[in-house]
């Protein structure tokens, strides 16, 4: 009835290169790329610093690389970066943020990643003599008033760095964030010279469900991480793209952590080709995610929010059983879902699922549930 083994959604991850990218990979220029003289990558990083509207990019091996840079050049030691307390950073890269960048999240409750404002400025703590460069210690009563809240008691606790919100958003099952509210908490980061980074891992995905060029996301960012290995489908890769000083740094910091990747024209060749014709089709994954939730709706024992999904990730709901249970049932059918804690999986369309696997999927479940 099908013809491939399996359905798999578990990630966008696990997307096959195209044909266009094995052959342009095939074909790819490649140099020393630590000597500056892979012209493929060179290329890569030009056109990700053009698409996103930034003065320089950064080829990166992972997302993981991109982001534990960025909180390690923008956070820094002892320092303090507010981010969602679901974000992926914090949970799922291995404990970077301490063992890497040596700095500390502070970790605050979002609606779908979004945190609300005034718990973000409530939450910035920033040492005195910092507010306009002079070390001083304790005239503080213009910039107090300045400020208009009382910044007195910060002066021992560990300050503020950085902001770090997740777009989209993993965990909600794929959110968006809107411009009008990154460009608020972009205001908030400039007002109180805080660095503001994007995990835009899905960036895309976010900007193809908002009908909005990239660049209105991301010319509110300092810097911004995106993955070429995720819908785009590339097979590894990603890029951190900001201004060219932090850059700079950060191409000094790729090499110390081991992401110095000599002749990686042949993978910058896939991403190049990823941007160029990836980027449009992802409308189809966010419809199928759409078409697969409408259709999960009647499945009894199975809890899902049509009105969560808007892009290709969907987080389910078991009412009967536990994921590991469901996922093994599903297993069973050649269908790969996601465990996403005790009762819940997840699910993702990307571009090696079709309607057929959609089909699949639900006649699947139904099963599972059965
Ligand atoms: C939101 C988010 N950020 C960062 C990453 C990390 O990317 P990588 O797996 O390339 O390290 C992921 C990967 O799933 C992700 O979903």
């Amino acid at each position: 009835m099908f013809n491939k083994r399996f359905s798999d959604f578990r990630s966008d991850t696990v997307t096959q290169p195209t044909m266009e990218m094995r052959h342009a990979m095939f074909n790819a220029e490649v140099g020393d790329e630590v000597l500056g003289e892979d012209p493929t990558v060179i290329r890569l990083e030009e056109l990700a610093a053009s698409i996103t509207g930034k003065e320089s990019a950064l080829f990166v091996p992972s997302g993981t690389m991109g982001n534990t840079i960025t909180m390690k050049l923008a956070v820094g030691e002892g320092h303090v970066v507010i981010m969602d307390d679901r974000s992926h950073i914090l949970h799922y890269e291995g404990g970077n943020l301490s063992k890497i960048a040596f700095c500390m999240a502070r970790p605050l409750p979002s609606d779908h990643g979004k945190i609300p404002l005034d718990l973000i400025e409530e939450n910035i703590l920033i040492n005195p003599r910092d507010i306009d460069g002079e070390h001083e210690s304790f005239s503080t009563e213009k910039k107090r008033k300045t400020w208009g809240r009382d910044i007195l008691e910060s002066r021992y606790l560990p300050e503020t760095r950085a902001i770090s919100l997740e777009n989209t958003h993993n965990t909600s099952g794929g959110s968006v964030l809107e411009p009008e509210y990154i460009e608020k908490v972009a205001e908030l980061a400039r007002k109180y010279h805080l660095h503001f980074h994007m995990d835009g891992a899905r960036i895309f995905n976010a900007a193809i469900a908002l009908g909005v060029d990239v660049k209105e996301i991301t010319k509110h960012c300092d810097s911004v991480m995106f993955c070429l290995s995720k819908g785009l489908a590339a097979p590894m890769g990603s890029m951190l793209v900001g201004e060219k000083g932090f850059i700079k740094e950060a191409r000094i910091l790729r090499k110390s952590l081991g992401g110095g990747m000599r002749q990686i024209g042949f993978m910058a060749a896939a991403g190049i080709v990823g941007l160029e014709t990836m980027v449009n089709r992802l409308e189809e994954d966010h419809r199928r995610a759409r078409m697969l939730v409408e259709r999960m709706m009647d499945i009894k024992n199975i809890i899902v929010d049509p009105s969560e999904v808007v892009t290709n990730i969907i987080m389910v709901r078991l009412a009967n059983m536990g994921s590991v249970d469901f996922v093994a049932r599903m297993a069973a059918q050649d269908v790969l879902v996601l465990p996403f804690g005790k009762d819940r999986i997840r699910m993702v369309t990307h571009k090696d699922i079709d309607d057929s696997d959609i089909d699949r999927g639900i006649f699947a479940i139904r099963n599972a549930v059965a």
